[in-house]
């Protein structure tokens, strides 16, 4: 049996081969945060030289492609993308996804918001029927943070403080376990209307235009 890294690097293979087509001068290229991510852009940064460079979604995710030698933009500097990938904490059949494991939700919708398509690249024990069993990340400035826990609570939520985590915007992360999210589109649009939320994980008004799937018997295209 492959171990889940193993999986993570089968996905992030699949996602080279499936992006290959965009690796060609001029070409740039989102790329999210994660260990799955971290994988692609293992597998990525051989091609550097041959695109133009990418955006990151994390400071994290801008180092490790500079150690590789691919050039990072500003998103600012950049009118389109053909293509985003990244991981996904959760994904459910309509390719609706919870992010923000890592704490970089803000910038992964963000950049993925540019972009012509969004690559999810998952092993197969990210996939639900339901999202919410994984704890549900919002980014929140942090004199909201209070008021946020109250309305999490109020819809049946137990939110807690991600303790000693800072995102790269200076931002608290709240995580709202205990939700079994029917309406993922109207919840994402709840929480992004209360004062303070900077973003939450729910990422289903921007889905993923396709999912890569990795199990022990190779990857799924899923669209
Ligand atoms: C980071 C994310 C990641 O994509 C998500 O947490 C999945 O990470 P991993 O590939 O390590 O399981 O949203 O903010």
């Amino acid at each position: 049996m492959p171990t889940q890294q193993q999986l993570k690097q089968a996905v992030a293979q699949a996602a080279i081969d499936y992006i290959r087509p965009h690796l060609v001068p001029g070409s740039i290229i989102g790329v999210g945060t994660g260990s799955t991510a971290d994988c692609f852009i293992d597998l990525l940064t051989p091609f550097a030289g041959q695109f133009a460079g990418a955006v990151a979604s994390s400071e994290r995710t801008a180092q490790r492609l500079m150690q590789g030698g691919v050039k990072v933009f500003n998103l600012n500097d950049v009118e389109t993308m053909p293509v985003y990938v990244d991981g996904a904490d959760e994904i459910n059949p309509a390719l609706q996804m919870i992010k923000g494991g890592g704490g970089a939700l803000t910038r992964e919708k963000i950049v993925a918001s540019v972009a012509r398509e969004f690559v999810c690249i998952v092993d197969a024990s990210k996939q639900v029927d339901v999202l919410g069993a994984f704890a549900l990340p919002v980014e929140v400035l942090p004199m909201a943070v209070a008021s946020v826990m109250r309305f999490a609570r109020g819809i049946g939520g137990n939110p807690a403080v991600r303790e000693g985590f800072v995102t790269d915007n200076g931002n608290v992360i709240v995580d709202i376990a205990g939700l079994s999210i029917a309406d993922p589109a109207q919840l994402e649009c709840t929480l992004n209307q209360l004062p303070g939320v900077v973003t939450n994980g729910i990422f289903a008004r921007h889905s993923a235009s396709v999912a890569l799937v990795a199990d022990p018997q190779g990857v799924r295209k899923l669209m």
